[in-house]
């Protein structure tokens, strides 16, 4: 499932560079990326909506590097943000604000204020309360924000509890019913200009059934906001498609959208403009993680590879219990060990991998696969360890995106008492 990450001649390769000089130039933990994987991820999203009005906008949460944000504008994306400081970064790259649309329960005044002032595309609203605050900002700012109402379809997207979103004992979203009403006070609102709607209804999802029935619950309400007098521009269904990080395939996004698009046909909402959110599925399977072994620790009851990245660069494992697969950089031929693949922090819950076969030495190059999403844009600086050095790589060219961070960045701003 890692085209862009392969062994040739028993070494590893991203697109056509050896994991191991990169290791070895930048040092590790190290994550590399893969232009092509990225740019063939989008691709097939941009293969389904062909002909459609149709626009990505890619979910940045999932990975917010700056030299990852410039390729996917580059490659015609709009932006889904979810704080103040992911438009600065969206600016930074030069991306249109009129291509951002803003997600997020908790958006605070000033946040509210700054993007209005941007002049983003949509305020993905999530309450009745936030439609007020809104409303205040835009008023007292002499404008009308653009708003759609997420509205909770109460469809379970079967994945782990803490990345499903569209349930209703959730915190996302407008419920189902009180979504016409809110439609209603929004239009009647002096500082907001409606103009869509959206849902978005987990992560890591792998099978179909669930997009398809929180699409019908959605276009529902389009007709029913729409019989109501105000008319929706957009339909926005969110991100939440799942990568292959185990061998559960879920659909390929052109797969899905053929699916999703027949349903909307059928319905007649073919023709109107949609967005989509995704995340996970344009990053995911676009990076690894390099790590170098530093110790190996056979023990009684269980064997022990202690590896130099950890749950501060990696937090899936520890926080989901996530699965990544880990690859030897430098393939060998003998018999494998079963390990606990571990980091340095100093908390049981700091693990990688578990109960994996590796055959491996002390010094030796591991990969952490399926790293692009949701790792470094998650990372802590927990045990004061400075965030790692990201490589992204385009065919045989390797450009250093992010420096290793310096241990005196992490002081930066800590004063001490006089
Ligand atoms: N739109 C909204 C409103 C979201 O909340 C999210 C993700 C996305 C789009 C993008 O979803 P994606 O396509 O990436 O699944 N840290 C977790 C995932 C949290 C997802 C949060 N929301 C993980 O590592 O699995």
């Amino acid at each position: 499932g890692h085209p862009f990450f392969a062994w040739k001649d028993g070494q590893l390769h991203a697109e056509s560079l050896r994991v191991e000089d990169l290791a070895r130039e930048h040092g590790t933990p190290l994550f590399v990326y893969s232009k092509a994987a990225m740019l063939a991820a989008l691709g097939a999203y941009q293969r389904g909506f062909a002909g459609r009005r149709a626009r990505v906008c890619y979910a940045m949460k999932a990975n917010s590097s700056l030299a990852i944000l410039q390729l996917f504008k580059e490659a015609g994306c709009g932006f889904d943000i979810v704080s103040g400081g992911e438009l600065e970064r969206v600016l930074a790259v030069g991306g249109k604000p009129a291509d951002v649309i803003f997600s997020g329960v908790g958006k605070t005044r000033a946040e509210m204020a700054r993007a209005l002032e941007a002049g983003i595309g949509c305020f993905n609203v999530e309450s009745e309360a936030e439609l007020e605050v809104l409303s205040e900002v835009a008023a007292a700012h002499g404008r009308k924000a653009p708003v759609s109402i997420r509205v909770n379809p109460n469809v379970d997207a079967k994945t782990h509890p803490y990345i499903s979103t569209g349930l209703k004992g959730n915190k996302f979203g407008i419920a189902h019913e009180r979504t016409l009403a809110a439609y209603r006070r929004a239009a009647e609102l002096p500082g907001l200009q409606v103009v869509g709607i959206d849902c978005h209804i987990g992560s890591q999802i792998t099978d179909s059934s669930p997009y398809l029935d929180a699409m019908d619950r959605v276009l529902d309400l389009v007709e029913a906001v729409e019989k109501a007098g105000i008319p929706l521009r957009h339909i926005d269904f969110g991100g939440g498609l799942g990568i292959d990080y185990q061998g559960v395939l879920p659909p390929a996004a052109d797969q899905l959208w053929a699916q999703l698009l027949r349903k909307l046909d059928e319905r007649g909402f073919g023709q109107r403009e949609l967005m989509i959110e995704p995340g996970r599925s344009l990053v995911g399977n676009a990076a690894i993680c390099v790590t170098e072994v530093l110790y190996l620790k056979p023990g009684e009851q269980k064997n022990f590879c202690i590896v130099d990245a950890a749950m501060n660069d990696l937090p899936r494992p520890a926080m989901y219990e996530a699965y990544h697969g880990i690859l030897p950089v430098r393939r060998r031929e003998g018999a494998g060990t079963a390990y606990d693949v571990v980091g340095p922090v100093c908390e049981s819950g700091d693990w990688i991998g578990r109960n994996r076969e590796l055959d491996v030495v002390q010094g030796d190059l591991l990969a952490i696969m399926s790293a692009g999403a949701y790792c470094m844009s998650m990372s802590s600086n927990y045990n004061t360890r400075p965030r790692a050095a990201e490589v992204l790589v385009d065919g045989g060219k390797a450009h250093l995106i992010r420096e290793r961070e310096p241990v005196a960045d992490l002081m930066r701003g800590e004063r001490l008492v006089r």
